[in-house]
Parts: C-alpha cells; structure tokens; sequence
C-alpha cells in the first residue's frame, strides 16, 4: 500500500516536473529567436553605419583629390537616404554589450525619442544640401560642407546618442 502510494506520488510528481521543464523548455525556445533577431539587428546596424562611415570618407577622398562630381552627389543621396532609414534599426531596449546605443535613445515607452529622430533629419538636410553644391561643381564649397555634414549630421547624434567603445 504505502510503496503505491509513493510511487503514484512520484509518478505525479514526475509529471509535473516534466511540465514544468516543457513549460520552460517552450518558453526559452521563444526566447531565443527574439535574442538572435537583436543581435542580427545591432549587427546590420553597424553594417549601415559602416556604409554611412565609408560614404562620408568617399566624398572626403573625392574632394581632396578632384576626382569626381557626380560621384559625390551619388554618395551624398546615399547618405540623404540612409537617414530616415536610421529610425527603424532602433528597436526599444536594442542595446547590448556590442552596441554603444544609450538608452537616451528611447523614450519610456520605448519609441524612439524626438531628439533622436530630429538628429536624423538634420543628417538628411545636411546630405541634401551636400547634393546641391555638388551639383554647382565647385570643391572649395563642397569641402565646406563636408565638414558641416560631420559636424551637424554625424557628432552631432554620436554626441548624445552613441555611448564609449566598449572593447
Ligand atoms: C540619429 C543618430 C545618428 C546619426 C545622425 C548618425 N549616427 Fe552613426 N551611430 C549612431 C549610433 C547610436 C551608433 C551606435 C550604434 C550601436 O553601436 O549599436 C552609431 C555608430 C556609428 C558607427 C560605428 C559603427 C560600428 O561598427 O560600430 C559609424 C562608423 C557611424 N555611426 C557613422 C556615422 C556617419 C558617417 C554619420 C553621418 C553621415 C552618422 N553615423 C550619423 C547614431 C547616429
């Protein structure tokens, strides 16, 4: 009697633990694409500011050396049209120990915050008007604007927005 009455308890005992690891098996299987899709997205991140980094310098490499015009207008639309761009690869809490994303970013309900989306339109207002004087062909204003579009387009949200190097 008593030994059935142990096993039945251990079998049901049994059961529920078997519930509650399927229980938190299942959940960290949920878990787990949510993790990787942050990490896929702070990767493509910087892949995109990478671009945006290799853009600016081209432009740089352009000016210095006359190379081209309209190479630097192809580059500078780029950047134009990267900036709106820029808001979706900030999902809320995006932040890990690879990004240097401050939480500033977000506001509380985690939406991105104004100051940031407004940093955006200054880098877009700032490569539109990089297109136009290239498309006036003249170096000397060109380089000018470069250093306007580092300045307000570029540190300007890196000033508020992007934490220290971790590595
Ligand atoms: C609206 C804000 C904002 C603007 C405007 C902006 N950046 Fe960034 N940038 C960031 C943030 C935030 C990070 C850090 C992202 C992270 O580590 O997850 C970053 C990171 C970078 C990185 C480092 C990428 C890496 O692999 O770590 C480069 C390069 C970069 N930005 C270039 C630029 C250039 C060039 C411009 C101007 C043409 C620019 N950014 C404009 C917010 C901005």
């Amino acid at each position: 009697m008593s030994i059935n009455k142990t096993s039945r308890r251990g079998a049901v005992s049994g059961i529920a633990i078997a519930l509650m690891f399927s229980v938190g098996a299942s959940s960290m299987v949920n878990a787990e694409p949510r993790k990787s899709s942050t990490e896929a997205m702070i990767k493509y991140r910087h892949l995109f500011m990478e671009t945006k980094g290799n853009h600016s310098q081209a432009i740089k490499l352009l000016v210095k050396k006359k190379l081209s015009y309209s190479h630097i207008i192809a580059h500078a639309e780029a950047l134009a049209a990267m900036a709106d761009d820029m808001l979706t690869l900030f999902p809320a809490g995006s932040m890990s120990a690879k990004s240097r994303a401050l939480p500033a970013i977000w506001n509380d309900d985690g939406t991105v915050s104004a100051e940031f989306i407004k940093q955006t339109e200054v880098m877009r207002s700032e490569a539109k008007k990089m297109v136009e004087v290239a498309q006036e062909g003249n170096y000397k204003k060109i380089k000018k604007q470069v250093g306007k579009l580092a300045k307000n387009g570029c540190r300007g949200c890196h000033t508020d927005f992007r934490g220290e190097e971790s590595e």
